[in-house]
């Protein structure tokens, strides 16, 4: 998938959904739940062991949805997500490897920043959005707006702390192409089996990005 195709589907969905898996069993009820709740998209993140096998799990049962591979910290785990169908790959924080690696293979990357110093390398690499992280604690819309002055056209994906209170703060600013966020996915609720209820917190968050839109 081309970068700018991955790009045009984030900025109509609006939100990713960051994923943490412990067991790759989960993959398939959580990939059905979140195309069922609308929004099929998943950032599956290296934080645990079964992100591979989930990666590989739903892209292969769900060829339509958005899986890409979050938390990638080397360019062996960016192999391994793309070799299990990851259609793209976000960095908590900014590598010079694994960016020149996804670059140069035309795999299409958010890489994590949260200082101009690290937006110039973003910049350069000539990539149009970044992944603000941690967004809550790094100062949300007020320091994007700051950051985005300097960086003409460039865009940002914040994730850390966004939930359904603050989502319209964040998807009002237009230099804001869609949020990242766990709120709708979380552990407790993956490790309990309730995909009931996180069907239905997705079509909560879904409305809700329906009303920011409205
Ligand atoms: C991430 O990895 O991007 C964050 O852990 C997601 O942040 P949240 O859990 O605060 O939504």
């Amino acid at each position: 998938m081309e970068m700018q195709e991955l790009l045009k589907k984030v900025e109509e969905l609006k939100i990713v959904p960051v994923v943490v898996l412990e067991d790759a069993k989960d993959a398939l009820p959580l990939g059905q739940a979140l195309i069922d709740g609308g929004l099929p998209v998943a950032e599956v993140t290296f934080r645990t062991a079964a992100a591979a096998d989930s990666i590989k799990a739903m892209s292969e049962a769900f060829p339509e949805m958005l899986v890409g591979a979050g938390t990638v910290v080397n360019v062996e785990q960016c192999k391994q997500a793309i070799e299990c169908g990851a259609k793209f790959i976000v960095t908590p924080g900014y590598s010079e490897e694994v960016t020149t690696y996804c670059c140069e293979n035309n795999i299409p990357i958010l890489p994590g920043v949260c200082t101009p110093t690290e937006l110039m390398m973003v910049v350069n690499h000539g990539l149009p959005v970044a992944k603000f992280f941690p967004a809550a604690q790094f100062g949300g819309v007020s320091t994007i707006q700051a950051l985005a002055a300097p960086y003409v056209g460039l865009k940002f994906m914040p994730t850390g702390g966004v939930n359904a209170k603050n989502l319209a703060d964040y998807l009002q600013c237009k230099s804001i192409i869609a949020c990242g966020g766990s709120w709708m996915v979380k552990s407790d609720l993956i490790k309990a089996g309730e995909f009931e209820k996180i069907k239905d917190m997705t079509k909560e968050a879904v409305s809700l990005v329906n009303e920011i839109r409205a």
